[in-house]
């Protein structure tokens, strides 16, 4: 049996929808608008694409948006005291560093000027702020049924960003969680082992068919997170894959997300959320 496809873009919408409502009532009862700061150092398109991304949402939802656009020349002082500025800006709630920076920019200087305690809280699950792609992998999950207490949920890759939050998220003993948490990564023999036993199956590798239909449990709910560009179509607009081989997996598993139109429109949409909850936060 074909896979039931968990799309992204709608579950995004339905969050959008009930954060519109929370903006308009900060406004009519506090006279605040949530803000959000982008900050882009250099030109590269997918970045440029994430933030211009972001900037509509915004605007979507009726919240400010401060768009910063450095030269990739930028020194690591100069944006650090940019983040500094809008650290103490108060009509900005969220600060969002487009990620990678130049190499010759430190990106933990960076994030530490951002986040200093959100990573320590979520050790021990007590964030104020959960981590965008990983809270929205969650929702995914959480919003399409799936049930997570006691599941064997596997995730391939250990990234600051995605593996090592989500893994530490679903492991948190709350609802929504409570899964038995394995985590590969390249050095991880016999993945296939791993993946095949997932109840959850969530893929941050960035590797285009790292995960095949043979390595997937059949019924499980696949996230795919991965992002690889694989050329251009005929328009000269990027083509997408995940790390997962869809259309063959979509045959084994139970519940899979696209690439795009899964967790990509989620991650936007967390940020929105963070953003705020920042903005309540400060009242
Ligand atoms: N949709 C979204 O909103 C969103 C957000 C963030 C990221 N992404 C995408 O998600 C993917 C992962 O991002 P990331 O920042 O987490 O990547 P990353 O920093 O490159 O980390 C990739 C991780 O996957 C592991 N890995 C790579 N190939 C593997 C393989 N064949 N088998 C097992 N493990 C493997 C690596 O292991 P080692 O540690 O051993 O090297 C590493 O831990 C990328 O495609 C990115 O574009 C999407």
């Amino acid at each position: 049996m074909t896979a039931q496809i968990i799309s992204g873009k709608d579950v995004a919408q339905g969050i959008r929808a009930e954060l519109a409502e929370e903006v308009a009532q900060l406004n009519e009862k506090h006279g605040i608008v949530p803000g959000l700061a982008t900050v882009l150092v250099g030109a590269d398109p997918a970045s440029v694409s994430y933030v211009t991304a972001k900037g509509k949402a915004c605007q979507e939802l009726g919240m400010k948006s401060f768009q910063h656009t450095l030269p990739a020349q930028t020194s690591e002082e100069e944006l650090l005291r940019l983040v500094d500025q809008l650290n103490r800006n108060p009509e900005v709630h969220g600060i969002l560093v487009q990620l990678p920076l130049p190499k010759h920019i430190a990106e933990s200087k960076v994030l530490y000027a951002v986040d200093p305690d959100n990573v320590g809280r979520l050790m021990i699950g007590e964030e104020r702020f959960p981590p965008c792609t990983p809270a929205g992998i969650q929702e995914l999950i959480v919003r399409s049924g799936t049930p997570t207490d006691g599941a064997e949920l596997v995730v391939v890759g250990r990234s600051n960003i995605v593996g090592k939050p989500i893994a530490v998220m679903m492991l948190q003993k709350k609802a929504g969680a409570n899964a038995t948490v394995t985590v590969c990564h390249t050095r991880t023999r016999n993945m296939a082992e791993h993946t095949r036993r997932a109840d959850i199956l969530i893929v941050a590798a960035g590797k285009a068919k790292a995960i095949t239909a043979d390595m997937v449990k059949p019924g499980a709910t696949v996230i795919d997170v991965g992002v690889n560009r694989i050329g251009f179509t005929e328009s000269g607009k990027a083509k997408l894959v995940g790390d997962v081989d869809f259309d063959a997996v979509k045959e084994v598993a139970g519940k899979i997300t696209p690439v795009p139109g899964g967790v990509g429109p989620m991650t936007i949409t967390m940020l929105m959320k963070n953003t705020v909850r920042a903005a309540k936060l400060r009242l």
